[in-house]
């Protein structure tokens, strides 16, 4: 059985910030499609809180936007890339203003500034603490808006459709577009473009526990590698210090906002110390370290001490002030019953953001013709070991329409896609074992939390990859086998891109940033990025 094929100029996977920036500035000239593998407002784009970073006020200079990534990313970024967001930073919250994203007003500034983690400076533009919803919604509205632009929902891709089946890196490829599922009919598709964007968002289902919508399976960093393209920097996965510790509420973030403005970690009381605030013992910038910082301090106090949880507090500010800065963290949780004006948060770290991901230029170019990528999906360096907060959506801006504008200018030199053959699915049959694709999705995020998580050693990540190839092995048999279904899709990523994260892990024989490993404690002199080809 074969199933339809479409074809539009540009394909855009992915609906959220980097998406969506691409397409609307495609869409002056080109028929694009955008597709997302389950509702539109589903990534992580949705559920972003803190906000944006820029520097928009006088006092603060790109000079010290860019010293605070660098210094976050522990000196593996590009100084390149760094530059080129953080100088076209004010420009793309200026274009989002003009789309309708309610930002924040200031008292005497345009916006009011927020501050986290790591930024020497209030710079960061928001709406209230639900800025990602905000933008999400702009976004949604102008695309759906624009005759150019076809958004199709639902859509799960499956691989890249290459030049040549089996071509691996060597830059003689070329993706004409992707191969999908459709959920309402359970059919695979063919879509075809002269140019495709991966715009598909982080990979932290890897793990047991994220802040993460439950999409974020890495899909585009492993097709990406499936089709050829280098993947980089991909031990570098980022523990947000600060999620809720709830039995029922599994991953809630509490915006790094919350320490910007005021927020003390505390040990729980019932412990010796309890009360304690225990990040200036760690470092001279307390709560306002950058996260890998945060998030290890608060992991070593946990198992020091076999706590569930350390408390967050910021009950000492003013309750009006507290209601006013964070409407839904205070709602939410008022209906799981703590009243944040009064009560501590008791809040543990989760996976947060995936740092490495697809070699891309400044451009978004990736190593094989006619494909780009942009967003968390991407290793641009701009975040080098660790994400200074609120710089990725910035990247998806940035990005998204250094993408756009790379493809528009080079348009004419772009081949037309050959004829491709539709899905083949006449030897497959319908799977009687879903049992086996939950089985082992469980299996990967269990121990990728256990042996891959905050702190590594060796024996850890070779158990863990131990653990990959048996798998690896298991799922490709299960795929060649039975006919795909968006579960079994993303199983096989989630091995692949676990792959990627243990064997990046290993390559590191040094701690630094994010990758911290008690058999290699010390930074090396010298910077590098861990690069696998395939
Ligand atoms: P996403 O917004 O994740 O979108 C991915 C898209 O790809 C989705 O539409 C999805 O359906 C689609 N997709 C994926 N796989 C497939 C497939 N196989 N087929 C078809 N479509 C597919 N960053 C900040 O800068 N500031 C913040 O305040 C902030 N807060 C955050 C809070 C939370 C809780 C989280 C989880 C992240 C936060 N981040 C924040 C990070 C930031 O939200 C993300 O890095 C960013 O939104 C990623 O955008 P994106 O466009 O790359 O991908
Ligand atoms: C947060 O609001 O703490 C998240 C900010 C980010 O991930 O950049």
């Amino acid at each position: 059985m074969t199933g339809e094929s479409r074809s539009f100029d540009v394909l855009v996977i992915g609906s959220g910030a980097a998406g969506l920036t691409a397409a609307l500035n495609l869409a002056e000239r080109f028929k694009v499609a955008v597709l997302a593998k389950g509702g539109l407002s589903e990534g992580s784009t949705a559920w972003a809180q803190g906000g944006i970073a820029a520097v928009l006020e006088d006092g603060d200079t790109f000079e010290s936007h860019i010293e605070d990534t660098m210094v976050a990313g522990a000196g593996l970024n590009d100084r390149r890339t760094v530059e080129f967001v953080v100088e076209n930073a004010p420009a793309a919250i200026e274009r989002l203003a003009a789309l309708g994203v309610p930002f924040n007003p200031g008292s005497s500034d345009r916006w009011h500034l927020t501050r986290e983690g790591g930024h020497s400076h209030r710079r960061i533009v928001h709406v209230d603490d639900a800025t990602g919803w905000a933008v999400q919604q702009a976004l949604e509205k102008a695309a759906a808006a624009n005759p150019n632009i076809t958004l199709i929902p639902d859509m799960a891709a499956i691989d890249l459709v290459t030049g040549r089946n089996g071509v691996r890196y060597s830059g003689d490829g070329h993706v004409w577009g992707v191969y999908a599922v459709n959920r309402a009919t359970a059919r695979v598709e063919l879509i075809t473009a002269r140019a495709t964007i991966l715009a598909t968002g982080g990979a932290g289902r890897t793990y047991l526990y994220s802040t993460a919508p439950r999409g974020a399976t890495g899909d585009g960093i492993a097709m990406a590698w499936r089709a050829g393209c280098r993947v980089s920097n991909m031990e570098f996965m980022q523990f947000h210090p600060t999620c809720l510790y709830n039995l029922e509420v599994k991953n809630f973030l509490i915006t790094e906002a919350v320490r910007g403005e005021g927020g003390h970690l505390k040990l729980p009381p019932g412990v010796p110390g309890g009360g304690h605030r225990f990040m200036p013992d760690f470092d001279s910038r307390a709560e306002l370290a950058p996260r890998d910082i945060v998030a290890r301090a608060i992991d070593h106090e946990i198992k020091r001490l076999g706590l569930d949880y350390v408390h967050l507090d910021i009950s000492h500010q003013p309750p009006e002030f507290v209601r006013e800065h964070f409407p839904n963290i205070h709602t939410k949780l008022l209906g799981l019953g703590i009243d944040i004006t009064r009560d501590p948060i008791p809040v543990v770290p989760a996976q947060h953001y995936t740092c490495g991901g697809v070699v891309v230029d400044l451009k978004g170019r990736t190593d094989v013709p006619g494909l780009y990528a942009a967003g968390e999906v991407t290793q641009s360096g701009l975040h080098g070991a660790n994400r200074l907060a609120s710089n990725s959506l910035l990247e998806c801006f940035v990005f998204g329409e250094a993408a756009a504008g790379h493809i528009t200018r080079h348009w004419d030199e772009m081949p037309a896609p050959p004829p491709i053959r539709p899905w083949d699915e006449s030897r497959v049959s319908h799977s009687d074992e879903e049992v086996v694709v939950q089985h082992n999705w469980r299996e990967i995020r269990r121990f990728m939390w256990d042996f891959v998580g905050i702190v590594r050693t060796t024996k850890r990540l070779e158990r863990a990859q131990h653990r990959v190839a048996l798998l690896r092995q298991e799922v490709e048999e299960y795929y060649g086998n039975f006919r795909v279904t968006p579960d079994l899709i993303e199983l096989r990523n989630l091995v692949e891109v676990a792959d990627l994260i243990v064997r990046s892990a290993l390559h590191r024989k040094e701690s630094r940033g994010l990758h911290y490993t008690l058999d290699y404690p010390d930074t090396l002199p010298q910077a590098d990025d861990t690069i696998l080809a395939p």
